[in-house]
């Protein structure tokens, strides 16, 4: 995923369900991050076109929403994006000034909390490829990022937390936030433990650990389909490849494009 400079797959996919969400009529369940439409245009959903929300936003809102697999993954977005906004607002209020947004993707939190956020440091942290096209898109969609951001790059499974922190400036005497918000079911379980005892050690009393993660099951079931380990990639494109060999000659997927 790395080799070949485009960003994370699964990071585009997330902030693509946030957009759509963004979208809702209803605005008592729509999804808070109306920057995430502006992050994703064209060029972004035509790397996710084998999944339905790739294609969602050519659709009418309603009919889209009938797709199980839009509305099953926009309604999870709706939940999280809330959750751990409301979450974070709270830290912040509580004291932290440090927030690390661990896996940022195309979070926009620095963004759409600027006020909130104006006397916190915000370092991003994800692997290089992403956060270097994360930038270009932050420049060309919303203009200059703020200047409480650091970007700072890393990949979890070689490097310490501890150290990538330090780099970026981070002062373990201040009360922090975390969030690792989609990210520890792709992080092979060494590489989280090693990413946690850098957090307990790094970490000012009273700071705080915004974490989602799946159980057992739920991780069995995120194998079924590509994710952002090579591996998976891999094993995605086989999925589809004998799909489409079961649903007849000439139906193959296109060759992969290094992002699942
Ligand atoms: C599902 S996306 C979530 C992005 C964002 N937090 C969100 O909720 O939209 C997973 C993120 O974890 C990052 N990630 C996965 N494995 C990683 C690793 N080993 N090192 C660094 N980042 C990793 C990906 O680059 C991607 O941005």
């Amino acid at each position: 995923m790395e080799a070949n400079g485009l960003p994370s797959r699964t990071s585009i996919l997330t902030a693509a369900a946030r957009a759509f969400g963004s979208r809702e009529p209803d605005v008592s369940v729509r999804n808070p991050d109306w920057l995430a439409d502006r992050l994703i245009g064209p060029a972004e959903l035509a790397l996710i076109t084998d999944h339905p929300i790739g294609n969602a936003p050519d659709r009418d809102f309603q009919e889209a929403m009938r797709d199980p697999d839009v509305f099953g993954f926009v309604w999870l977005m709706l939940v999280r994006t809330r959750f751990i906004d409301e979450l974070m607002v709270r830290a912040v209020r509580g004291g932290a000034t440090q927030l690390v947004i661990l896996g940022a993707g195309f979070d926009t939190r620095v963004h759409r909390f600027a006020e909130l956020l104006q006397d916190t440091t915000v370092i991003e942290i994800d692997y290089g490829a992403t956060q270097e096209y994360k930038k270009c898109r932050v420049a060309a969609a919303l203009g200059d990022a703020p200047a409480n951001v650091v970007y700072a790059p890393i990949d979890f499974t070689r490097e310490s937390l501890g150290e990538v922190l330090r780099r970026a400036g981070f002062q373990s005497g201040r009360k922090s936030c975390y969030i690792c918000e989609g990210v520890s079911m792709y992080v092979p379980e060494a590489g989280m433990k090693e990413t946690l005892r850098a957090i307990a050690a790094e970490s000012a009393p009273g700071s705080t650990l915004l974490l989602e993660y799946l159980n057992r099951g739920g991780l069995e079931l995120l194998t079924k389909y590509p994710t952002d380990d090579p591996e998976c990639h891999r094993l995605g494109r086989a999925v589809r490849v004998r799909r489409a060999r079961r649903a007849g000659p000439g139906v193959l997927p296109r060759s992969g494009s290094g992002v699942g």
